[in-house]
């Protein structure tokens, strides 16, 4: 039944959707910081200029990393004339000296919003002010939007309605504006995401900082129930348009707040690691939330990784695959625009090591292939048949495959 309603459902979208998605906007997955997970409401324009600064001193923005987007709790109201405003303690120089200073530091600016009347921490939303909105927005210099869905009607039709409204209003002011869906896939977004406008939707829940949670809700959602809600949807991502499985965790040890919600206590470097190579494997947005003015050197090595960042980043625009799974091993596969492949060998066993092997003819490759180690950005050599790998309890080594041309 849920099939038959399918087809129907998608043309009335592509009927009433008239704001498309341009690849231009966003040819690869988002990458940058975002206030939500570790500062929550405490945030102001002295935290925003160092996380500027921050974010060219430690060679991230070099490593991709442009965005700089301020989540909820930025809000003052709205006045006499229905116009947004910052909170004016926090923010006394207001948004656009503060976009102005982001840009200056070559970065790109964003900002969060709601669907409807209220944001989720209970800030004004943009509900019945979408144009007025959108114009305020882009006299700031605002760049991206992330729109969550708080307070709105459950239904699919409202979700589309409201979505394809805003959009068209924002890109009517400011075309190239990043425009991200955050209704946390409860309506299947990758299904009409695209169709409305959108650049990127949310697939899940919020991650929070931890492994496992075993349980999958909207207080619970660890890095691996994040990963298994990702099967299935590779063909919905691709230039312009992407599945996000929510924020990078990493570095957080957890210090977040709703972040670290019902014993989400921080992950281990290892668990860290696989979170980024799994991430780059899904082309997922790279939105890290740790306090990136005082990284210790792990976190550092793991978010400018810059190897694992090229397979994130890679032109063709493809999300992995999960592509064999037995118990607690897993392969995840993403085919890259030379032809080679970004494969992630990922072992879930809380505490034992375990060997895995990849037929290479799984990938489609018939002839002998290079391997190489994106983690330890070491060659290992020719392979014909099989590859092999010892995986660590809760490790994700990602390899590159390609051809061997000799
Ligand atoms: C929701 C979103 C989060 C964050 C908070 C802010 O929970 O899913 O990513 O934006 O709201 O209140």
């Amino acid at each position: 039944m849920k099939g038959l309603l399918l087809i129907p459902t998608l043309c009335f979208i592509a009927l009433i959707a008239n704001s498309q998605t341009s690849p231009e906007v966003l040819s690869t997955p988002p990458m940058g910081w975002i206030s939500w997970n570790l500062f929550e409401g405490n945030i102001n324009e002295k935290l925003v200029k160092e996380i500027a600064d921050a974010l060219v001193s430690t060679g991230m923005k070099e490593a991709g990393y442009e965005y700089l987007i301020l989540d909820d709790l930025w809000h003052g109201g709205r006045d006499e004339n229905g116009n947004v405003y910052p909170d004016r303690e926090k923010f006394p120089s207001g948004m656009k000296a503060l976009a102005d200073y982001v840009h200056s530091k070559g970065l790109k600016f964003g900002i969060y919003t709601d669907i409807a009347e209220y944001t989720c921490a209970g800030m004004p939303g943009s509900f019945g002010y979408e144009e007025q909105d959108a114009r305020t927005y882009a006299e700031w210099g605002v760049d991206y939007i992330k729109c969550d869905y708080c307070h709105a009607p459950q239904d699919l039709w409202t979700a589309i309605d409201r979505y394809t409204k805003f959009i068209k209003a924002i890109r009517e002011v400011k075309p190239d504006m990043v425009f991200a869906i955050c209704e946390w896939g409860q309506r299947a977004p990758w299904l009409w995401g695209k169709e409305v406008g959108g650049n990127l939707w949310r697939t899940t829940w919020d991650m929070r900082d931890t492994w496992e949670h075993h349980k999958y809700d909207s207080g619970h959602n660890g890095i691996m129930e994040g990963l298994d809600r990702q099967v299935g949807l590779e063909r919905f991502a691709g230039p312009g348009h992407w599945n996000d499985p929510d924020m990078l965790v990493i570095g957080l040890h957890g210090k977040g707040k709703s972040a670290s919600n019902d014993g989400a206590a921080g992950c281990t470097v290892t668990e860290y690691e696989a979170q980024m190579g799994l991430w780059c494997l899904l082309a997922a947005p790279l939105l890290v939330t740790c306090d990136i003015r005082n990284m210790d050197e792990d976190t550092k090595r793991i978010l400018t990784n810059t190897e694992l960042l090229q397979v994130n980043q890679d032109k063709l625009g493809k999300q992995a695959g999960r592509i064999w799974k037995e118990g607690v091993s897993e392969i995840w596969a993403k085919e890259l625009s030379d032809g080679s492949f970004a494969v992630g060998f990922l072992n879930r066993d809380d505490e034992k090591s375990r060997e895995i092997s990849l037929d290479i003819k799984m990938l489609g490759f018939e002839k002998p292939v290079l391997a190489r180690n994106l983690w330890k950005h070491k060659d290992l050599g020719v392979f014909s048949g099989t590859i092999k790998l010892e995986v660590a309890s809760h490790e994700c080594k990602v390899l590159r495959i390609s051809e061997d041309d000799n």
